[in-house]
Protein backbone atom coordinates (compact mmCIF):
# COMPACT_ATOMS: atom_id res chain seq x y z
CA UNK A 1 0.00 0.00 0.00
CA UNK A 2 1.51 3.36 -0.97
CA UNK A 3 -0.31 7.01 -2.02
CA UNK A 4 0.80 9.37 -4.37
CA UNK A 5 3.29 11.47 -1.78
CA UNK A 6 3.95 8.47 0.46
CA UNK A 7 5.57 4.84 0.06
CA UNK A 8 4.79 3.46 3.15
CA UNK A 9 3.22 0.08 3.60
CA UNK A 10 0.31 -0.14 5.91
CA UNK A 11 1.61 -0.28 9.63
CA UNK A 12 5.04 1.82 9.03
CA UNK A 13 3.49 4.51 10.67
CA UNK A 14 3.38 4.93 14.71
CA UNK A 15 -0.51 6.39 15.99
CA UNK A 16 1.44 9.76 16.89
CA UNK A 17 3.69 11.43 14.08
CA UNK A 18 5.49 14.77 14.77
CA UNK A 19 5.36 17.02 11.42
CA UNK A 20 7.98 19.68 11.58
CA UNK A 21 7.78 21.91 7.84
CA UNK A 22 11.28 20.49 6.79
CA UNK A 23 12.00 17.27 6.06
CA UNK A 24 15.47 17.78 7.20
CA UNK A 25 14.06 18.79 10.79
CA UNK A 26 12.26 15.33 10.87
CA UNK A 27 15.50 13.43 9.56
CA UNK A 28 17.32 15.27 12.23
CA UNK A 29 14.61 14.61 15.37
CA UNK A 30 14.62 10.69 14.13
CA UNK A 31 18.30 10.70 14.06
CA UNK A 32 18.71 13.02 17.47
CA UNK A 33 15.93 11.14 19.22
CA UNK A 34 14.42 7.84 18.07
CA UNK A 35 15.60 4.54 18.95
CA UNK A 36 16.29 2.49 15.69
CA UNK A 37 14.88 5.03 13.22
CA UNK A 38 13.12 3.39 10.15
CA UNK A 39 13.08 5.49 7.11
CA UNK A 40 9.57 4.97 5.54
CA UNK A 41 9.37 7.93 2.90
CA UNK A 42 11.53 9.44 0.53
CA UNK A 43 9.08 10.00 -2.08
CA UNK A 44 9.83 13.96 -3.47
CA UNK A 45 12.27 14.12 -0.30
CA UNK A 46 9.64 14.37 2.42
CA UNK A 47 11.52 11.82 4.75
CA UNK A 48 9.18 10.20 7.37
CA UNK A 49 10.86 7.56 9.87
CA UNK A 50 9.67 5.48 12.61
CA UNK A 51 11.13 4.96 15.93
CA UNK A 52 10.98 4.84 19.83
CA UNK A 53 10.90 7.27 21.95
CA UNK A 54 12.08 5.86 25.63
CA UNK A 55 10.56 2.73 24.69
CA UNK A 56 7.52 4.12 22.36
CA UNK A 57 6.95 4.13 18.93
CA UNK A 58 6.51 7.49 17.51
CA UNK A 59 6.89 8.57 13.87
CA UNK A 60 8.15 12.00 12.46
CA UNK A 61 7.48 13.24 8.61
CA UNK A 62 8.15 16.55 6.96
CA UNK A 63 4.64 18.21 5.80
CA UNK A 64 6.27 20.88 3.57
CA UNK A 65 5.30 24.51 3.82
CA UNK A 66 2.02 26.15 3.76
CA UNK A 67 -1.77 24.56 3.87
CA UNK A 68 -2.13 22.50 0.30
CA UNK A 69 1.42 21.07 1.20
CA UNK A 70 0.40 19.87 4.96
CA UNK A 71 -2.97 19.68 3.71
CA UNK A 72 -2.03 16.64 1.64
CA UNK A 73 0.08 14.96 4.59
CA UNK A 74 -1.64 14.98 6.99
CA UNK A 75 -5.16 13.68 5.31
CA UNK A 76 -2.78 10.59 4.27
CA UNK A 77 -1.68 9.96 7.30
CA UNK A 78 -5.25 10.12 9.09
CA UNK A 79 -7.13 8.36 6.36
CA UNK A 80 -4.94 5.88 5.03
CA UNK A 81 -2.48 5.00 7.74
CA UNK A 82 -4.05 4.84 10.46
CA UNK A 83 -2.59 7.75 12.34
CA UNK A 84 -4.42 8.79 15.17
CA UNK A 85 -2.90 12.34 16.33
CA UNK A 86 -0.50 14.95 14.34
CA UNK A 87 1.74 17.29 16.66
CA UNK A 88 3.03 19.88 13.88
CA UNK A 89 6.09 21.45 15.20
CA UNK A 90 6.74 24.70 13.68
CA UNK A 91 8.45 28.21 13.56
CA UNK A 92 6.65 31.27 13.51
CA UNK A 93 6.58 35.07 13.52
CA UNK A 94 6.11 37.25 16.24
CA UNK A 95 2.46 39.77 15.60
CA UNK A 96 3.43 41.56 18.84
CA UNK A 97 6.50 42.91 21.04
CA UNK A 98 5.13 40.70 24.45
CA UNK A 99 6.58 37.67 22.23
CA UNK A 100 10.23 37.18 21.98
CA UNK A 101 12.50 35.35 19.78
CA UNK A 102 12.54 31.38 21.45
CA UNK A 103 9.16 31.68 22.90
CA UNK A 104 7.16 28.62 22.57
CA UNK A 105 3.51 28.70 21.44
CA UNK A 106 0.73 26.13 21.84
CA UNK A 107 -2.11 27.01 19.53
CA UNK A 108 -5.38 27.61 21.03
CA UNK A 109 -7.02 28.49 17.52
CA UNK A 110 -5.68 29.07 14.07
CA UNK A 111 -7.13 31.94 12.22
CA UNK A 112 -6.96 32.47 8.49
CA UNK A 113 -7.76 33.89 5.56
CA UNK A 114 -7.41 30.70 3.77
CA UNK A 115 -10.08 28.86 1.43
CA UNK A 116 -9.24 25.23 2.29
CA UNK A 117 -11.84 24.17 4.65
CA UNK A 118 -14.30 25.58 2.42
CA UNK A 119 -12.45 23.78 -0.46
CA UNK A 120 -11.92 20.61 1.04
CA UNK A 121 -15.16 19.86 2.14
CA UNK A 122 -17.57 22.69 2.37
CA UNK A 123 -16.78 24.43 5.57
CA UNK A 124 -17.45 28.20 6.46
CA UNK A 125 -15.60 29.89 9.76
CA UNK A 126 -12.25 31.25 9.72
CA UNK A 127 -10.50 29.87 12.54
CA UNK A 128 -9.72 26.40 13.86
CA UNK A 129 -9.51 24.76 17.00
CA UNK A 130 -6.63 22.09 17.75
CA UNK A 131 -7.47 19.17 20.13
CA UNK A 132 -8.33 19.96 23.69
CA UNK A 133 -6.79 16.25 24.36
CA UNK A 134 -3.86 16.63 22.69
CA UNK A 135 -3.25 20.20 24.20
CA UNK A 136 -3.89 19.33 27.66
CA UNK A 137 -1.55 16.42 27.42
CA UNK A 138 1.12 19.15 25.50
CA UNK A 139 0.42 21.62 28.69
CA UNK A 140 1.49 18.55 30.81
CA UNK A 141 4.30 17.34 28.83
CA UNK A 142 5.59 20.97 28.89
CA UNK A 143 5.35 21.07 33.38
CA UNK A 144 7.33 17.86 33.16
CA UNK A 145 9.91 19.10 31.63
CA UNK A 146 9.75 22.53 33.12
CA UNK A 147 9.21 24.44 29.50
CA UNK A 148 7.24 27.89 29.84
CA UNK A 149 4.05 28.12 26.75
CA UNK A 150 2.31 30.53 25.94
CA UNK A 151 -0.87 29.90 24.44
CA UNK A 152 -2.82 31.54 22.44
CA UNK A 153 -4.66 32.18 18.79
CA UNK A 154 -2.28 31.90 15.61
CA UNK A 155 -2.24 32.99 12.24
CA UNK A 156 -2.63 30.86 9.65
CA UNK A 157 -1.05 32.03 6.47
CA UNK A 158 -1.22 31.48 2.67
CA UNK A 159 1.83 34.38 1.92
CA UNK A 160 5.21 34.98 3.37
CA UNK A 161 6.14 37.62 1.37
CA UNK A 162 3.79 40.71 0.98
CA UNK A 163 4.16 43.59 -0.89
CA UNK A 164 4.59 46.98 1.14
CA UNK A 165 1.03 48.59 0.63
CA UNK A 166 -0.04 45.00 2.50
CA UNK A 167 1.00 45.06 6.12
CA UNK A 168 -1.71 43.72 7.61
CA UNK A 169 0.18 42.37 10.96
CA UNK A 170 -1.35 44.75 13.24
CA UNK A 171 -4.76 43.67 12.25
CA UNK A 172 -4.11 40.11 12.79
CA UNK A 173 -3.17 41.12 16.16
CA UNK A 174 -5.57 43.49 17.05
CA UNK A 175 -8.51 42.36 15.03
CA UNK A 176 -8.38 38.61 14.89
CA UNK A 177 -6.35 38.24 18.41
CA UNK A 178 -3.49 36.28 16.56
CA UNK A 179 -0.06 36.48 18.07
CA UNK A 180 2.16 34.81 15.53
CA UNK A 181 2.15 33.36 12.21
CA UNK A 182 3.13 30.36 10.68
CA UNK A 183 1.48 28.82 7.36
CA UNK A 184 0.09 24.89 7.69
CA UNK A 185 -2.20 24.79 11.20
CA UNK A 186 -5.44 25.87 9.87
CA UNK A 187 -5.23 22.82 7.27
CA UNK A 188 -3.98 20.49 9.46
CA UNK A 189 -7.02 21.02 12.40
CA UNK A 190 -9.59 21.19 9.89
CA UNK A 191 -8.17 17.69 8.45
CA UNK A 192 -8.20 16.30 11.73
CA UNK A 193 -11.38 17.37 12.65
CA UNK A 194 -13.34 16.10 9.35
CA UNK A 195 -11.66 12.76 9.69
CA UNK A 196 -12.32 12.17 13.51
CA UNK A 197 -8.41 13.11 14.48
CA UNK A 198 -6.91 14.44 16.97
CA UNK A 199 -3.94 17.46 15.76
CA UNK A 200 -1.78 20.15 17.96
CA UNK A 201 0.47 22.62 16.86
CA UNK A 202 3.80 23.82 18.95
CA UNK A 203 5.77 26.87 17.40
CA UNK A 204 9.09 28.65 18.20
CA UNK A 205 9.01 32.10 17.69
CA UNK A 206 12.29 32.34 14.79
CA UNK A 207 11.38 36.32 13.95
CA UNK A 208 9.27 39.11 14.56
CA UNK A 209 7.40 40.96 12.59
CA UNK A 210 7.20 44.15 15.14
CA UNK A 211 11.12 44.54 16.04
CA UNK A 212 12.33 42.75 13.12
CA UNK A 213 14.53 40.64 15.17
CA UNK A 214 15.61 37.08 13.55
CA UNK A 215 17.39 34.08 14.90
CA UNK A 216 19.90 31.98 13.27
CA UNK A 217 19.84 28.87 11.84
CA UNK A 218 22.03 27.88 13.98
CA UNK A 219 20.37 29.33 17.07
CA UNK A 220 16.94 27.88 15.27
CA UNK A 221 19.08 24.03 15.26
CA UNK A 222 19.54 24.45 18.96
CA UNK A 223 16.39 25.85 20.47
CA UNK A 224 13.84 23.96 18.62
CA UNK A 225 15.36 20.93 20.76
CA UNK A 226 12.98 22.15 23.64
CA UNK A 227 9.53 22.19 21.19
CA UNK A 228 10.93 18.68 19.88
CA UNK A 229 11.44 17.27 23.77
CA UNK A 230 8.07 18.82 24.64
CA UNK A 231 6.31 17.12 21.85
CA UNK A 232 8.05 13.63 21.64
CA UNK A 233 7.23 13.87 25.86
CA UNK A 234 3.50 14.00 24.06
CA UNK A 235 3.57 11.59 21.70
CA UNK A 236 4.53 9.24 24.57
CA UNK A 237 2.33 9.86 27.27
N1 LIG B 1 7.29 31.09 10.09
C1 LIG B 1 8.29 31.66 10.78
N2 LIG B 1 8.31 32.99 10.58
C2 LIG B 1 7.27 33.26 9.74
C3 LIG B 1 6.78 34.43 9.18
N3 LIG B 1 7.35 35.60 9.43
N4 LIG B 1 5.70 34.33 8.37
C4 LIG B 1 5.13 33.14 8.12
N5 LIG B 1 5.56 32.00 8.63
C5 LIG B 1 6.62 32.05 9.44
Amino acid sequence: MSTPHNAANAGDIAKVVLMPGDPLRAKFIAETYLENPVQFNTVRNMFGYTGTYKGVRVSVMGSGMGMPSIGIYSYELFKFYGVEAIIRIGSAGAYTDKLDLFDLVLADGAWSESTFAKAQADVDGDIQYPSEELNAAIRKAAEKLDQQLVEARIHSSDVFYHEENVDGHKEFYEKHGCVCVEMESFALFHNAKVLGKKAACLLTISDSLVTSAVTTAEQRQTSFHAMMEVALETAIS
